[in-house]
């Protein structure tokens, strides 16, 4: 009978102690090397390097693989000077086109409409774009356009961080063949 009672006793204090357990501190631990890393985190302290950092500063004045830097501020003279001073780097060739058709489609075309029309889904609860096929559109100079892309251009968001330079020259050249036909047409010729 007593052999019984502390059967009992411990069966049912077990789940209990089970219970109490402190859940802010680690308990059993297997493998730790799995979850903790053994080398310097990232951005951890580091009593090796000159800054005392992991991950030390870039030198001053470096400049990141494939950046080419780009001096121009956001807002309509701005836009202006880059009309005047930049020139498209790449050739209107099929490669070109067809990645600038790519990320019109991706970054554009839910506003502007994959044609250019101004016709994107987002249009219909967003103020309407003006079309790109416009007169208006397609006096902007290639660096005004690449500019717009960059900065923004009243109520369109700036695109300079989510798009890459070399892409957004390729959509110029995308948005120049949008309009071909509009130009052709507006020439008067078939
Ligand atoms: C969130 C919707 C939206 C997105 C995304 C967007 N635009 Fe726009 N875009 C607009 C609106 C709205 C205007 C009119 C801006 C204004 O002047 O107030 C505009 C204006 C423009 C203009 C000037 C047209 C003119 O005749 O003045 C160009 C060029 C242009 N966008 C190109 C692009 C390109 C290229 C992309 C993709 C990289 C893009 N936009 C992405 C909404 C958008």
């Amino acid at each position: 009978m007593k052999r019984l009672l502390v059967v009992t006793g411990v069966l049912v204090a077990a789940p209990q102690l089970g219970c109490e357990r402190d859940v802010s501190q680690p308990n059993l631990e297997y493998a730790p090397d799995m979850y903790g890393s053994v080398p310097y985190d990232s951005f951890a302290p580091n009593p090796n390097t000159r800054d005392g950092k992991t991950l030390m500063a870039p030198a001053q004045g470096s400049i990141p693989r494939g950046y080419s830097p780009l001096h121009y501020g956001p807002g309509p003279q701005e836009a202006s000077r880059a009309a005047v001073d930049l020139k498209n780097p790449f050739e209107a060739s099929e490669p070109v086109l067809a990645r600038g058709k790519v990320a019109f489609n991706r970054y554009c075309s839910h506003c502007h409409g994959s044609g250019g029309l101004g016709d994107g889904l987002v249009a219909a609860r967003f103020p309407r774009p003006p079309s790109l096929l416009a007169e208006h559109a397609q006096g902007l100079a290639d660096g005004q356009l690449f500019h717009i892309i960059t900065h923004g251009q009243g109520l369109m968001p700036a695109h300079g961080s989510q798009v890459a330079q070399e892409d957004r020259w390729k959509i110029v050249h995308y948005i120049r063949s949008l309009q071909s036909p509009a130009r052709t047409a507006q020439k008067g010729t078939p």
